[in-house]
Parts: C-alpha cells; sequence; structure tokens
C-alpha cells in the first residue's frame, strides 16, 4: 500500500507541476475543448474502471477465502470465541481447551472462528491474517483465517467496548503442523492429568 501511494503521489505532484508550468494560450478554443474532454475520459471515466476492476480481482478472491466455506480438501478447524469486558474467552471444541487472550493454530490450515460476545459488540481482528469481523450479543459471526508462516501474530479490539477497550489485545501464535500437534498434546495432557486427579478423590 506504501509503494502504490508513493507511486500515486508523484504522479500527483508530476501533473500539479505540469498544470502550472502549462501556458493555456497556446491553444486555440477547440483545443481547449479537445483536451479537457480528454482528461474527462482518462481521468474520470478510464482511470476508475480500470483501477475498481483490478481491485475487485485482488479484492474477491481474497474476500472469498475469508468465508466459512466447506473445504473438500482440507480440514478446517474451528475454534470459538467469546468476547468480555475486557478479555477474549477461547476454546476449541473438538479438543476441550480453553484459553484466555491467547489463541494457538496450525499454518496452513484454515480456521473457522465462531464469533460471539457475552456483553456489548467488540471487534475480532488480526491485521495480519485478514479482515476485521464485529463481535455481537446473542449472535454468532463466522471467520475464516489461514496463516501460512509460523509466528507471533497480534490482535486486537477493533470497536469501542468502553474503558478496557485499548487493552483488549490477544496474542495469536501459529505453529508448524509438528508443533501444533505437541501444543495439543501439551495442552491435553494438563486435562487428563486434572480429570484424573479429580477422580482420585
Ligand atoms: Cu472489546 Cu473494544
Amino acid at each position: 500500500m506504501f509503494a502504490v501511494s508513493v507511486v500515486v503521489m508523484a504522479f500527483i505532484v508530476w501533473l500539479w507541476w505540469h498544470a502550472l508550468r502549462h501556458n493555456p494560450t497556446e491553444l486555440d478554443r477547440a483545443g481547449e475543448d479537445r483536451l479537457r474532454d480528454r482528461w474527462i475520459l482518462a481521468g474520470g471515466i478510464a482511470l476508475p474502471t480500470v483501477s475498481i476492476v483490478v481491485l475487485l480481482a485482488f479484492g474477491i478472491p481474497s474476500g472469498h477465502r475469508m468465508l466459512p466455506l466447506p473445504d473438500e480438501e482440507r480440514a478446517v478447524l474451528r475454534i470459538d470465541v467469546q468476547a468480555h469486558r475486557w478479555y477474549w474467552r477461547v476454546s476449541y471444541p473438538d479438543y476441550g481447551i480453553e484459553l484466555i487472550d491467547e489463541i494457538h493454530i496450525p499454518v496452513d490450515t484454515p480456521v473457522d472462528f465462531h464469533i460471539g460476545s457475552a456483553d456489548v459488540i467488540h471487534g475480532f481482528w488480526v491485521p495480519r491474517l485478514g479482515g476485521k469481523i464485529d463481535a455481537i450479543p446473542g449472535r454468532i459471526n463466522v471467520l475464516r483465517l489461514e496463516a501460512s508462516q509460523p509466528g507471533e501474530y497480534g490482535g486486537l479490539c477493533a470497536e469501542f467496548c468502553g474503558s478496557g477497550h485499548a487493552h483488549m489485545a490477544f496474542g495469536l501464535i501459529a505453529h508448524g503442523a509438528e508443533g501444533f500437534a505437541s501444543w495439543l498434546t501439551a495442552q491435553g495432557a494438563t486435562e487428563s492429568v486434572m480429570k484424573d486427579e479429580a477422580g482420585d478423590e
């Protein structure tokens, strides 16, 4: 975005410079009309048409990838996220894992986040992975995200929700396939140990 905006800025400055130096008295009336029509056609019709077509060509497929559509080739991981003032409760319904303000996902796997809220409207957003979606009380919104690189991705609340809003950040950690499996085992082991202890009593 920065690179493109620099190119656009340079072009606008060049146009401005060109306009300052241009001497309209060199043209007759008909010449001025022709020049004006050319600017309207090129800058008012051709430029926006081309820009919008290019934007849509990139935007529609990437928007499509964020929809929770059935994936026939790959398993989709489901993670439930419940927003609270002012934290995120994260649960893995298939694994019985619960976390606060922390999300672990495997790379190269589509993850469907089922997002709701316990109180007011919040906004779930991991900027480096995709768009944001509102967390609305009494409703579940589903957002599909996928990380292609292992690492830590910052997440935040993108909807003003009261005095703790600015502190409603969370961490999303993307693991390689093996790393995620061992993370699950570690979490699962803790759970079964807890259950065993409860059973012994
Ligand atoms: Cu939650 Cu802002």
